[in-house]
């Protein structure tokens, strides 16, 4: 399959089980790989990872890209058989990939980091906060950014990705599959213009936001090889195939705060 943007540094890693095993989302470590690239990852540079999960993408920031990077996600995956909190494999993971002097795991999570204000050089955040929108709100959402906010220096980048749907009403064929579920993918995912709003408002300048070029690639390797999106483990798989790139779509957001 063809894709848009040149994965070099994720191309090295074609487990795509044990990614997709480690990672829960679409995009994987090219997800990672984009996001880096957008925000210019350097050296030395302190990174926040929101909503880790099993931290493979922040082992892939701390070692292809040198940063220093705290990974912060409160919860127990309630899917994880081992019952480990998501930190507890980020940790297992950091030393498993030789980067646990790069890699701080904290079990905490937005907006009540207590973090320090005006610290990170850049922060970044995959398929996390749109849960938190479908469960708890858009006000709660903006709650999140706005913790995000406050922790980054002055000058200092979010890079955002997140499940996000086209400007488009949800195909007829398409609603049942995308409205089930407490909360469902409708409840959880928002439009790109939407999520723009919802970052202005907490005082973000907006450096670059689109539709990922490879949105759909991503999703169709999701319903392959994630546990979740899996045929007879999860509906999600049939979302997907029902969906062919019509509604559901992946953005993402790369925001700076005012210097
Ligand atoms: C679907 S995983 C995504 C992991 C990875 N970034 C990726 O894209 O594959 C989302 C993670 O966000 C975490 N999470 C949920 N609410 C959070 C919060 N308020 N703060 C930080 N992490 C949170 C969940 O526990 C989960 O591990």
């Amino acid at each position: 399959m063809t894709t848009s943007f040149e994965y070099e540094k994720s191309a090295k890693y074609a487990d795509l089980e044990t990614i997709y095993a480690n990672c829960s989302g679409p995009g994987g470590l090219k997800l990672a790989e984009l996001i880096a690239y957008k925000l210019g990852l350097r050296p030395g540079a302190r990174l926040l990872d929101v909503g880790t999960n099993h931290g493979y993408q922040t082992c892939f920031l701390a070692r292809e890209y040198g940063v220093f990077v705290v990974g912060i996600d409160p919860y127990v995956d309630p899917d994880d058989e081992e019952g480990l909190y998501s930190v507890e494999h980020l940790a297992r993971n950091a030393r498993s990939w030789g980067v646990e002097d790069r890699i701080l795991p904290i079990r905490i999570g937005v907006p009540d980091t207590g973090l320090a204000t005006d610290w990170f050089d850049a922060v970044y955040s995959t398929t996390a906060l749109e849960m938190i929108r479908g469960f708890d709100g858009e006000d709660r959402y903006r709650e999140c950014l706005a913790e995000i906010h406050r922790v980054l220096r002055p000058g200092g980048l979010l890079g955002y990705g997140d499940p996000m749907h086209l400007e488009v009403d949800i195909p007829p064929d398409l609603l049942s599959l995308v409205t089930r579920g407490e909360p469902s993918w409708a409840d959880c995912f928002a439009t790109l213009d939407q999520t723009l709003d919802a970052f202005r408002s907490v005082g973000f300048e907006i450096v670059e936001a689109d539709y990922a070029p490879d949105a759909r690639l991503w999703w169709e390797e999701y319903a392959r090889y994630d546990a979740d999106g899996r045929p007879g483990d999860d509906p999600d798989s049939e979302a997907i195939r029902v969906d062919a790139g019509r509604w559901l779509s992946f953005g993402y957001v790369i925001a700076r705060k005012a210097s």
